[in-house]
């Protein structure tokens, strides 16, 4: 079984509710009539009569919610809450109300704060910024973490790397400017979610281009900072760096470069040092080894909301929203 059939059976085990705020896209629907179909999660469409009508036509979401943002009978209550959250950063009821309407994804994020949803996934037609905008805003991270970060799983067809190919990357979508601490807390979540969604015992790489010191650089001392920082904070995790790709990887170049680590060699986990490489790195593998690339998923955050790529299939909504409602069961756990 792929790693996305997994995703959907656990998701199945114990149905969580996932809002899609994008009723403005014809895959929202197509998505939403296969989610309901097999039975993968309870399903909230956020959207007007006319924007359902339009985009929805010919698909059977008969087993859907359906929430008109103009016409919602909780949304006072949404309202009160983003006032609530935000009011000191002058948010004000004309404002919120008018945000909600404006961009479907705050409303999201206040159903799920409100305890209405487990879940959201948007992005088929906003921008990883605007996706995740609202979530930072409103949702914040869960208790401890400071920052969130976006990784993949990395499914690599006939690859005995890793775990049987499977791989966690991270930060690929988040945070333009890393520095050690975060880095470190990258690869504490990162860890998690290696455990969380693939359920082996994770190696965490911090990769760099010097391994154990090969070369010197302000960007190498980031990253063995970022190392140290990450093995204190989450001692229960195995995790090393600085080491190079091949290194990380590669048993036999692990032994040659760093023959004291217990991750070099092996790692499954694959925290790159800054958001040009991360997302750069997926891209690669995924275009040429012809990976599937799951993600971005959103780490750190106190609710599961996900991104999607602007390019995506319904197909993609459809394993996005299985990986939310599987995050929904971790995060009551
Ligand atoms: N973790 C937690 N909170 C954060 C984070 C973070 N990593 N980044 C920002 N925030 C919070 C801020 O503290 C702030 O909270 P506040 O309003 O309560 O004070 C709020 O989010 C907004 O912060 P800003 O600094 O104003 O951030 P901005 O509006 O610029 O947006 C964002 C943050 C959206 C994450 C931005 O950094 C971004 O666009 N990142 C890159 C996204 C991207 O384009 N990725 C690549 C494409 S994805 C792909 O290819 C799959």
């Amino acid at each position: 079984m792929g790693f996305i059939d997994k995703m959907i059976e656990l998701a199945k085990a114990d149905k969580k509710t996932i809002v899609l705020p994008e009723p403005m896209d014809k895959r929202t629907f197509e998505a939403a009539e296969k989610i309901l179909k097999l039975d993968i999660a309870n399903l909230v469409i956020i959207g007007t009569p006319e924007e359902i009508a339009k985009y929805g036509a010919g698909y059977d979401i008969s087993g859907a919610k359906i929430v008109d943002p103009f016409n919602d009978p909780n949304k006072q209550k949404y309202i009160d809450k983003f006032v609530e959250l935000r009011g000191k950063k002058g948010v004000t009821p004309e404002s919120a109300k008018e945000q909600m309407e404006k961009d479907y994804m705050y409303y999201a994020c206040l159903m799920c704060k409100c305890g209405d949803a487990d879940g959201a996934v948007s992005g088929a037609c906003h921008s990883t910024g605007n996706t995740i905008r609202p979530a930072l805003q409103l949702l914040k991270t869960k208790p401890g973490i400071s920052g969130v970060s976006g990784f993949f799983v990395i499914e690599v067809p006939n690859c005995d790397l890793g775990e049987n190919g499977l791989f966690v990357f991270a930060d690929c979508a988040v945070n333009p400017d890393n520095d050690s601490d975060k880095m470190a807390e990258t690869a504490g979540l990162s860890a998690e979610s290696f455990k969380a969604f693939i359920g082996a015992e994770p190696k965490v790489a911090l990769l760099s281009f010097s391994t154990k010191g090969s070369a010197k650089h302000d960007r190498v001392d980031m990253v063995r900072e970022a190392a140290a920082k990450a093995q204190a904070k989450f001692p229960q995790y195995q995790i090393d760096g600085e080491l190079q790709l091949d290194a990380a990887l590669v048993a036999e170049v692990g032994e040659l470069k760093a023959p004291d680590s217990k991750v070099a060699g092996h790692a499954n986990t694959l925290v790159f040092p800054d958001l040009e490489s991360g997302n750069i790195g997926y891209k690669l593998v995924q275009r040429l080894a012809k990976a599937n690339a799951y993600g971005p998923i959103l780490q750190g955050l106190s609710m599961p909301v996900n991104d999607l790529s602007r390019g995506c299939y319904a197909d993609d909504i459809v394993g996005t929203v299985a990986m939310t409602a599987v995050q929904a069961q971790q995060a009551g756990k």
